[in-house]
């Protein structure tokens, strides 16, 4: 509280200058804070840019590498790496979500072997392996919960044996924190970490991702309103983050990001756990082509959104301007 009124009182003396500034400044924004999300493609020496997110590509394994042993010298503590899964290797029952062999697995192989010190993270949801585009098994026109359950622990198994450090449920089954927490315990990963997308909402901002991992033909006119949230709910984010505390979660997700920095500050003050959130493909899309009309000045606008996360509470972003944004850091 200020204790004058002006004159006495001019909050501007705080304002006046960089130093004085910087010395008041109540929140940091760090490449230590940011996670950056890749997509990789099957080939050698491939780079091919996503349309509906200028400057973000989908890397073949060999260019992941590179790239990922670059953001590590940028400071970038970890990358989650996400696969554009040949459609051909897509089925009913995503099968390939179970490969040893598949994609991802190399991937995070590869990246281990080139990079040790980066951390890295893995979705464990269907929806890049399912030839319906959806996050579970269907059936009927549902998705099948405990079902679903099962395939997810498997999967998080196998990449935890690929070198995985970190499982990221994404796909909102319930009980499934837990039951992964389990599986990885029974196969003898006990410290590989799970980061629960825990408030993770049916959110029309994913629709570049979704280009990304071709998922969106895939899914058509459909939706995932029966498993992700409803965007009108808050004190419901706040029940999904207890019980996925209480299932073993270590770090907590919420999902998209700048929309919903209201549930980022609500977790926080309630739990004080690490809290993450993800500026999510259609965030990253807004502010990308505004800057490409000339609407918006690029760097200005990825820094202050980055640092509004920040100040709504997030411990990390993963965010998909995470390189430039830690070069723009560096100076
Ligand atoms: C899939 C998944 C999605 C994203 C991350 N994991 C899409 C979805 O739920 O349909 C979205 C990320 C983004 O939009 O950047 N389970």
């Amino acid at each position: 509280m200020s204790h004058f009124e002006f004159p006495r009182s001019r909050p501007r003396r705080l304002r006046q200058s960089p130093w004085i500034r910087e010395l008041v400044a109540e929140t940091t924004l760090n490449a230590g804070d940011l996670i950056w999300p890749i997509f990789v493609r099957e080939g050698n020496g491939e780079r091919t840019e996503i349309p509906s997110m200028p400057g973000v590509h989908r890397l073949s394994i060999d260019r992941a590498v590179e790239a990922v042993a670059e953001a590590r010298e940028l400071g970038i503590p970890a990358v989650a790496v996400f696969p554009a899964t040949p459609p051909e290797l897509k089925s009913d029952t995503a099968d390939e979500a179970l490969n040893p062999d598949n994609l991802v697995c190399r991937a995070v192989r590869a990246i281990r072997a080139a990079v040790p010190d980066i951390g890295l993270i893995c979705d464990v949801a269907l929806d890049p392996y399912s030839s319906h585009g959806h996050d579970g098994l269907l059936s009927g026109g549902r998705i099948l919960n405990d079902p679903t359950v099962e395939m997810l622990c498997k999967q998080a198994v196998v990449q935890a044996q690929a070198g995985c450090d970190v499982i990221a449920p994404s796909d909102m089954m319930d009980g499934r924190v837990g039951a992964i927490r389990g599986a990885l315990d029974r196969a003898g990963f006990t410290e590989v970490l799970i980061l629960a997308y825990a408030a993770k909402y049916a959110s029309a901002f994913y629709g570049p991702f979704r280009d990304a991992v071709g998922s969106a033909a895939n899914l058509g006119q459909g939706d995932k309103r029966t498993y992700q949230m409803d965007p009108a709910n808050t004190d419901e984010a706040l029940r999904e983050v207890e019980l996925d505390l209480r299932e073993g979660a270590d770090l907590v997700m919420v999902k998209p990001g700048m929309p919903y920095l209201d549930i980022v500050r609500r977790i926080r003050d309630r739990f004080a756990v690490p809290t993450y959130a993800y500026q999510v493909s259609g965030e990253y899309a807004m502010l990308v082509a505004a800057a490409e009309r000339g609407w918006l000045d690029r760097r200005k606008v990825m820094l202050e959104s980055l640092l509004a996360f920040r100040r709504a509470g997030a411990d990390g972003i993963l965010t998909y301007f995470a390189v430039e944004a830690a070069k723009a850091l560096r100076g």
